[in-house]
C-alpha cells in the first residue's frame, strides 16, 4: 500500500465542508474590507524566496521543496504567499492603478519541509492578505482588527493579540550590532542554529525554542530601546489605534517572526484557550514589510499583512468545540419497488436535478427499509415510494421527513411542488 506523505492530509467529505464553509465566509469578510482575490502559481522561480524571505531564515535555509526543472531553472514550492503576492504586484504594476492602496487576499496551499507536530503540516493552506502602498498607521489597525474580526465571526473567544515593533530598516540595523555585541561572548553556550545567526540574523536567537531559557536571552537589548523617533511614533500610533478600537493586546519585545521582511508593526494572534494541549498556539501572524518591494526591484512601496492556516483555524475551532453552521439540506430521496419505477425514477432525478432540486436514489438494489434508512443519513427533507401502483394511479405520496406528514400529489407534479417549497 503506498501512503499518504508525511505531513500531508486527505480532507475528507465531511471536513471538506467545513473548509468550504470557512472559505466563503472569508470571502465574505474581504468584501467587508474592500480586499480583492489574488491567484498566484504554486510555484515560483526559488530567487524570489531566497531574496524575499531571506537567505538565513528557516523556511528558506531548511524548509523549502526545491528542484531544477526539465529546464535547468531553481524552482520552489511557495514557502508562503507574502513574496509571491509583491512579486505579482511589481510584475503587474499595481502602482499605477488608481485604486490605492493595493488590498489584495488569497488563499491556497503552502509548503515546507517542518517537523511534524499538531498544526504543524509539510502542506498548509494559508489564508492571508497584503495592503499595499500606504505607510499609514490606520491600515496597520485595520489589519489587526480584521485578523481578530476573522476569528471572532466564527465564534472563538480565547484569542491573545501579541505584538511589537521592529521599527524602520536604521532601527533594525543599529538593534542588531547591540544584540550581535551582547550574545558573541556567549554564543558557544548557545545551539548551532544560534551560533550560525549571530551575524546574519541575530534577532532571531530571541525566539530560539532551544535556547530560550538563556539567562542570556532574558537579558538582551531590547527593540524598543532602540527604535528611533519615528519608529516609536510609528508604534504608538498603531497601539492608539487599537485602544479606539478597543481591541485588547500584548506588547512583546522578543516577538520577532520568522521572516525577514518585515518592519515596524509585527503580530501574531495566538490560542489563548487554558485547556489546550498542543505545543503550537500561534494561529496567525504577520506585520509590515517597508523594504521588500525594493528588495525585489519594484517601486517604493510598503505593505503590510498576515496569514493564517485553516489548518490551525480548524484546530482552534476544535479546541473551543465550536460547530460551524454547515448546510447539510438535502431536499429529495426516491424510493423504488420494481424495475419499471426503477427506470420512472433516474427520468424524474434528472428533470429535478435539471430544476435545482437536489434530490438521490438507490443504487444497491437495497430494500424499501434500506432505502429510507439511506434518506435517513442523507438527512432528505422529503421522500416518495415509487412502484408499480404509484406509476398506473398517476399519484404519489410525498412525505415530509421533518413532520412525518405526507400529502397526495400527482406523479408527474414533483418538481413544481418542491420547487415551490424553496
Ligand atoms: P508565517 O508566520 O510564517 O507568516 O505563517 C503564517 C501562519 O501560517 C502561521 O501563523 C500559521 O497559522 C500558518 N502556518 C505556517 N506554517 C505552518 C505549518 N507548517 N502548518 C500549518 N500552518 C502553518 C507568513 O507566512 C507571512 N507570509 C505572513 C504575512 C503576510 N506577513 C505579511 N503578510
Amino acid at each position: 500500500m503506498i501512503n499518504i506523505p508525511r505531513g500531508t492530509q486527505d480532507i475528507l467529505p465531511e471536513e471538506t465542508k467545513k473548509w468550504r464553509y470557512i472559505e466563503s465566509k472569508l470571502n465574505e469578510l474581504m468584501e467587508l474590507y474592500n480586499y480583492q482575490e489574488i491567484r498566484t502559481p504554486i510555484f515560483e522561480s526559488t530567487e524570489l524566496f531566497a531574496r524575499g524571505v531571506g537567505g538565513s531564515t528557516d523556511v528558506v535555509q531548511k524548509e523549502m521543496y526545491t528542484f531544477k526543472d526539465k529546464g535547468d531553472r531553481s524552482i520552489t514550492l511557495r514557502p508562503e504567499g507574502t513574496a509571491a503576492v509583491v512579486r505579482s504586484y511589481i510584475e503587474n504594476k499595481m502602482q499605477g492603478l488608481p485604486n490605492q492602496p493595493i488590498k489584495l487576499y488569497y488563499t491556497g496551499p503552502m509548503f515546507r519541509y517542518e517537523r511534524k507536530q499538531k498544526g504543524r503540516y509539510r502542506q498548509f493552506t494559508q489564508f492571508g492578505v497584503e495592503a499595499i502602498g500606504a505607510e499609514n498607521p490606520g491600515i496597520d489597525a485595520e489589519v489587526l482588527a480584521m485578523a481578530m474580526h476573522i476569528y471572532q465571526s466564527f465564534g472563538l473567544k480565547h484569542l491573545k493579540l501579541v505584538i511589537n515593533s521592529i521599527g524602520d530598516m536604521h532601527s533594525r540595523k543599529e538593534y542588531n550590532d547591540a544584540l550581535v555585541k551582547h550574545f558573541e561572548p556567549v554564543i558557544g553556550d548557545f545551539c548551532s542554529d544560534c551560533q550560525n545567526r549571530l551575524h546574519s540574523n541575530p534577532m532571531r536567537i530571541l525566539d530560539c525554542k532551544v535556547d530560550k531559557d538563556k539567562e542570556a536571552i532574558k537579558t538582551a537589548p531590547q527593540i524598543s530601546d532602540y527604535l528611533n523617533e519615528a519608529s516609536k511614533a510609528y508604534f504608538d500610533e498603531v497601539k492608539q489605534h487599537l485602544d479606539d478600537l478597543g481591541i485588547p493586546y500584548v506588547v512583546d519585545p522578543n516577538l520577532v517572526r520568522g521572516l525577514d521582511y518585515y518592519t515596524h508593526t509585527a503580530f501574531e494572534l495566538m490560542m489563548d484557550n487554558p485547556n489546550y494541549d498542543g505545543a503550537i498556539t500561534t494561529l496567525c501572524g504577520g506585520g509590515r514589510y517597508n523594504g521588500l518591494l525594493e528588495l525585489l526591484d519594484g517601486p517604493n512601496q510598503t505593505g503590510i499583512g498576515f496569514a493564517l492556516s485553516i489548518e490551525r483555524l480548524l484546530l482552534a475551532l476544535n479546541e473551543e468545540e465550536i460547530e460551524l453552521d454547515i448546510d447539510n439540506e438535502f431536499d429529495l430521496f426516491v424510493v423504488t419497488m420494481g424495475d419499471a419505477a426503477d427506470r420512472y425514477a433516474i427520468k424524474l432525478l434528472n428533470d429535478l436535478r435539471k430544476n435545482g432540486i437536489k434530490a438521490d436514489k438507490d443504487y444497491m438494489s437495497r430494500k424499501v427499509k434500506g432505502q429510507m434508512k439511506q434518506a435517513d443519513r442523507l438527512n432528505a427533507n422529503y421522500t416518495v415510494v415509487i412502484g408499480d401502483q404509484e406509476l398506473e394511479n398517476k399519484n404519489i405520496n410525498i412525505k415530509n421527513m421533518q413532520s412525518g406528514e405526507t400529502e397526495m400529489i400527482q406523479l408527474d407534479g414533483i418538481v413544481d411542488y418542491l420547487k415551490n417549497k424553496e
